[in-house]
């Protein structure tokens, strides 16, 4: 594994953002994703030129080794990063899985609180400090680039940090990362524990402090931005604030926030902020969880001015209501893009002008296709459709057990609904028919007599993505089956084949999960 100097070393007014979506982000319960989502979603954040991505626990699973691998050898201009618990056998994994990268880094860990200490490791406090040295210098035998954190920071002893950390910088840790993994903090309190972390660490100056705050009170974002005023300059942070129980910090708040109040930071990324929707986009796409119309920045409304006296102040200026432009995130102010008569070039083109990058003629081939058969149906094709169309191309992978071939309804006023149903089950295809409370419930009801999956649906939503009852409907499904939870995502003009697709993404998802570690466990 190469260490990339440059990136490495980065400038002292420079905010190096560490985005682990595809690791933390993928803990939240349902989001885990394949090989090729993740290689999907790296080339994205590669793209939207984010210094770090951390792209999984390579000791967690096969799984995740190869994710964690496959990224490291195609990602060339961000450092990849892989996290491992402080034991050889996790970093030695690490290792191997960076092993192609142009620029790696390992990233290792281990609790620091009193409670995590006594209670989940059992170890006393003096067999913590020796560990964390040891991991650091297991993970340097594999490369300059070693990246510590001690897990609950945010509850841990100020003095008992002091030792830690000087003892992984002195050990060759070149990042200390400052995690409030229960999100218990204020953002007062965690600016001033970085601020004295700096001061009282003799050898504070040969590592770059990073923080990772969790959102638990709904500070993650507060949490770090205030770390970032008192000299943190990495921060740890997830598109769309996706992680575990409420999320991390979310990039895009952070991005913006440092490059909007540039009168308030003495830093700023490098992030290409107009590559945040389209990362939004996919990684909502492919993890099947929605952002909610106002979230900041990549909410549907977020720069929707409803209010007349709103609206009529930005006609006249757009700064009266306005603190940043909807085109310098990502958003396109072209909305009306394609038709029918769309050739392939335009298409193409556009995609490309919106990020979006597929990997082979095939799959240009096959979008372009179900562009055709979409623009058959509604008339105007929008940005978002092609967002949608994109995505739902992605979901069904060719390596998937179940397809659908083709799905009847029948709804009728005073009649029981019903569900004729044909799949391709690994090639062969089999039928199924079923009533139901509704022409979804029919549909499902169908499905699971095919797959006998045996799982609960927890969660079933339907948004259109955009006006108009010609509309593409995008319906998000929850399954769960002995606690394995995972989320799927379809997306057509005919909602019930849009849940029907959503249904059997989470089922060929739930066919394919291997089971995995947890990093904290
Ligand atoms: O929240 C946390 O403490 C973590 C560490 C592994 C950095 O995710
Ligand atoms: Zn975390």
């Amino acid at each position: 594994m190469k260490t990339n100097e440059v990136r490495f070393g980065a400038a002292k007014d420079q905010l190096i953002i560490f985005d682990t979506t595809l690791r933390d982000g993928e803990q939240s319960p349902g989001a885990s994703m394949t090989k090729e989502e993740k290689v999907r979603i790296a080339k994205q954040l590669e793209r939207m030129r984010v210094d770090v991505i951390e792209a999984g626990f390579p000791a967690a699973s096969n799984g995740d080794f190869e994710s964690v691998k496959a990224v490291a050898d195609v990602i060339k201009d961000s450092t990849v990063c892989g996290l491992a618990r402080a034991l050889e056998k996790d970093i030695a994994r690490a290792g191997e899985a960076l092993r192609g990268a142009n620029s790696g880094r390992i990233h290792t860990f281990i609790a620091t609180s009193p409670i995590h200490m006594e209670k989940k490791l059992r170890m006393t406090p003096d067999q913590v400090v020796e560990q964390a040295v040891k991991a650091v210098q297991w993970a340097r035998q594999w490369t300059d680039n070693v990246e510590f954190s001690p897990e609950d920071a945010g509850r841990s002893d100020l003095d008992f940090l002091c030792r830690v950390l000087e003892a992984v910088i002195a050990a060759g840790a070149r990042t200390v990362n400052i995690p409030d993994t229960v999100g218990y903090n204020m953002p007062w309190q965690f600016g001033g524990l970085i601020k004295n972390l700096r001061e009282k660490i003799p050898n504070s100056d040969q590592a770059v402090f990073s923080v990772h705050c969790h959102n638990d009170l709904g500070l993650a974002v507060a949490n770090s931005l205030s770390a970032v005023l008192n000299g943190a300059r990495q921060v740890e942070c997830t598109v769309n604030g996706l992680g575990e129980r409420a999320g991390n910090a979310s990039l895009e708040e952070i991005v913006m926030a440092v490059r909007t109040r540039q009168d308030m930071f003495s830093c700023d990324s490098r992030i290409d902020t107009t590559q945040i929707v389209p990362a939004s986009r996919l990684v909502s796409g492919i993890t099947g969880f929605a952002v909610q119309p106002n979230k900041a920045i990549v909410g549907a409304n977020a720069f929707a001015h409803e209010s007349g006296i709103h609206q009529d102040g930005v006609l006249k200026h757009r700064e009266t209501y306005e603190i940043m432009r909807a085109e310098d995130v990502g958003w396109s102010t072209n909305k009306m893009v394609l038709g029918k008569h769309s050739g392939r070039n335009a298409f193409k083109t556009r995609l490309k002008e919106l990020g979006i990058e597929l990997d082979s003629e095939e799959a240009w081939n096959a979008a372009f296709a179900r562009f055709k058969d979409l623009a058959d149906k509604k008339h105007e094709i929008f940005d978002e459709d092609l967002h949608a169309l994109v995505s739902d191309e992605a979901t069904f992978a060719t390596q998937d057990r179940y397809k659908l071939v083709s799905l009847k309804v029948c709804s009728e006023t005073g009649e029981i609904p019903h569900a004729v149903v044909v799949l391709s089950d690994n090639g062969v295809e089999k039928r199924a028919q079923a009533d139901g409370g509704g022409p979804v419930d029919a549909a499902f009801k169908a499905i699971e007599s095919l797959v006998k999956s045996g799982s609960d649906l927890t969660l079933y939503s339907v948004n259109n993505i955009t006006s108009g009852t010609d509309a593409q409907g995008e319906v998000t499904v929850r399954v769960n089956r002995g606690g394995r939870i995972v989320n799927g995502q379809g997306a057509d003009t005919d909602i019930v084949i849009a849940s029907a697709k959503a249904y059997l993404h989470a089922l060929n998802k739930l066919a394919s999960d291997e089971t995995r570690a947890h990093p904290q466990v």
